[in-house]
C-alpha cells in the first residue's frame, strides 16, 4: 500500500501537474483534495499539450480519478473540462465527484469580483473563480454541496434560501435566482452519475494494498494559515490538506513530495522576498513560458528561496523533492539561493506571520556558478554539468530533503526518477 501525494511547494504553478501524470502511470487511483478551477496544471507527453483546472492530472492513465470532498466545483466549468478531453480522445468515463464537494455558483464569481474592486490597491490578484467566497459558504454553512445540487428539489429549495441571504450582504449580485436554477439544474443531470462517498472508494483501494496519489493544487505560501496572509488562497495545498479534503486520515501517507521550482515564481499580489526585475527576470519568463495558464498573466520572477521551501518541507513532511525547470537557469553565468531572511537587522530562518513584516524582510544570498549547457535531454543525474549537480546538492543541504526526481523540460519523457515512491 503507498499514499503519496504531489505538492506545491512555493507559489503554485511548480510543475504538479506533469509529475502527477508522471506517477500516475504506477498509481491505482488518483485524487484532487482542495481548491477548484483556480488551478492550471499543465501535462506534455507524445507531442499533446493539455490544461487542467479541475479533473485530476492522472486522467491520462486510464485509472480512476476522484474529485474530492475539500474541493470547490464550478458545475459548468467541470463539464467544459470532461468535453475538452474527449474531443481529444480521453477517455473520462472513471471520474467520480465527491458528495461533500461544495458547489461554485455565479454569485460566487460576482462577489470574487465584487471584493476585489473593493480591496483596491490591495486587492489579491484571485484568479476571480469564486473560489474564496465559496469557501466563505462553506465555513458559513450557507453553502450548497454536490449531493445537494445533484437532489433537484433540494437544489431548488437550498439555492433560493441562500441567494436570499446573499442578496441581503451583495445587493450588487445580478445572478437571478430562476436563471441560475434552470441553468444549472441540466449541469446537475450531467453531473449526477458521478456522485458518490468518494472518501470509501479511497479506502477500498488503500485496504486492497493499491497505489493512492493525491495531486495538491496551488502551493503552501499560498495556505490559509502559513501562506502569505493575505495574499493565499482559501484551501490547504499541502499534504497537511488531503485528510481534510479526502476523507481519509494522515497516516495513510507513505510520501509527500514537494514540487519545487529550480527559481521561484508568483502570481498575483502580495509579499515576494526573492523577487527580481529586469534583463534576468525576464529572460528567465520568456525561456521558462512564466504565463498563467489560466489568466495568462505574467509571472512574478525570482531566486530560490530555501526558506519558503523549508515551510513547505515542515508542513507536509516532505519525504522527497521534484526539482522542475532546470533547464530554465542553463546559461545564467551566477545563481543566487535565498538561504535566510533579515528582518529589522536580525537573521530569520522562517517566514513572519504579518504582510508588514513579510514586506521587510531581505533575503541573504549566497552565490554559486552557473553552467551554460543545454541539459533538456540528459538522462541521469551523472550527465548534469558538475555545477548543477553543485546547485541540486545545496538545495538538498538547505531545504533538508532528498532531490528524488529532476526535471529538464515539459515533456513526461524529460522526467529522471532518482527514488520511486510506488
Ligand atoms: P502546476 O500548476 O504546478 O501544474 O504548473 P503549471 O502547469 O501551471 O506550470 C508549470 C509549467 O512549466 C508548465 O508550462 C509546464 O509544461 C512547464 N514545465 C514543467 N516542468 C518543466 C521543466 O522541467 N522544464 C521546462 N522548461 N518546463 C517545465
Ligand atoms: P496551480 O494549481 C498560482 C493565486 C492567485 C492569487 C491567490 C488567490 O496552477 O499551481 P484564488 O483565485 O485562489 O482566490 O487566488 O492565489 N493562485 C495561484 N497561483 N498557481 C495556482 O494554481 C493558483 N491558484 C491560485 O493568483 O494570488
Ligand atoms: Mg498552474
Amino acid at each position: 500500500m503507498a499514499g503519496v501525494v504531489v505538492v506545491g511547494s512555493q507559489w503554485g504553478d511548480e510543475g504538479k501537474g506533469k509529475i502527477t501524470d508522471y506517477l500516475s502511470q504506477k498509481a491505482d487511483v488518483i485524487a484532487r483534495y482542495q481548491g477548484g478551477n483556480n488551478a492550471g496544471h499543465t501535462i506534455e507527453f507524445n507531442g499533446q499539450k493539455f490544461a487542467l483546472r479541475l479533473i485530476p492530472s492522472g486522467i491520462f492513465s486510464g485509472n480512476e480519478v476522484i474529485l474530492g470532498n475539500g474541493m470547490v466545483i464550478n458545475p459548468k466549468a467541470f463539464l467544459e473540462e470532461v468535453e475538452y478531453l474527449q474531443s481529444a480522445g480521453i477517455a473520462t468515463d472513471k471520474i467520480k465527484v465527491s458528495d461533500r464537494a461544495h458547489v461554485i455558483l455565479p454569485y460566487h464569481l460576482e462577489i470574487d469580483e465584487l471584493q476585489e474592486k473593493r480591496r483596491g490597491a490591495n486587492n489579491i490578484g484571485t484568479t476571480k473563480k469564486g473560489i474564496g467566497p465559496t469557501y466563505v459558504d462553506k465555513y458559513e454553512r450557507l453553502g450548497l454541496r454536490i449531493g445537494e445540487f445533484i437532489d433537484e428539489e433540494l437544489f431548488k429549495e437550498r439555492l433560493k434560501e441562500i441567494l436570499e441571504v446573499k442578496k441581503a450582504s451583495f445587493p450588487e449580485i445580478e445572478s437571478d435566482f430562476q436563471s441560475i436554477f434552470d441553468e444549472y439544474k441540466e449541469y446537475a443531470k450531467k453531473i449526477k452519475p458521478l456522485v458518490t462517498d468518494t472518501a470509501l472508494i479511497l479506502d477500498d483501494y488503500l485496504q486492497d494494498g493499491k497505489n493512492v496519489l493525491f495531486e495538491g493544487a496551488q502551493g503552501a505560501m499560498l495556505d490559509i494559515d502559513y501562506g502569505t496572509y493575505p495574499f493565499v488562497t482559501s484551501s490547504h495545498p499541502g499534504a497537511n490538506g488531503v485528510a481534510e479534503g479526502s476523507g481519509i486520515g494522515p497516516l495513510y501517507l507513505t510520501d509527500a513530495i514537494g514540487i519545487v521550482k529550480a527559481y521561484t515564481t508568483r502570481v498575483g499580489s502580495g509579499a515576494f522576498p526573492t523577487e527580481i526585475e529586469g534583463e534576468l527576470a525576464d529572460q528567465i519568463r520568456e525561456v521558462g513560458h512564466e504565463y498563467g495558464t489560466v489568466t495568462k498573466r505574467p509571472r512574478r520572477i525570482g531566486w530560490f528561496d530555501a526558506v519558503v521551501v523549508n515551510q513547505s518541507r515542515r508542513m507536509s513532511s516532505l519525504t522527497g523533492i521534484s526539482l522542475m525547470l532546470l533547464d530554465v537557469l542553463s546559461g545564467i553565468e551566477t545563481l543566487k539561493i535565498c538561504t535566510a531572511y533579515t528582518l529589522d537587522g536580525e537573521v530569520i530562518h522562517a517566514l513572519p506571520s504579518t504582510i508588514k513584516q513579510l514586506n521587510k524582510v531581505k533575503p541573504v544570498y549566497e552565490e554559486m556558478p552557473g553552467w551554460s549547457e543545454d541539459i533538456t535531454k540528459v538522462k541521469s543525474f551523472d550527465e548534469l554539468p558538475v555545477n548543477c549537480q553543485n546547485y541540486i546538492r545545496r538545495i538538498e543541504e538547505l531545504v533538508k530533503c532528498p532531490v528524488t526526481i529532476f526535471s529538464v523540460g515539459p515533456d513526461r519523457e524529460q522526467t529522471i526518477v532518482l527514488k520511486e515512491v510506488f
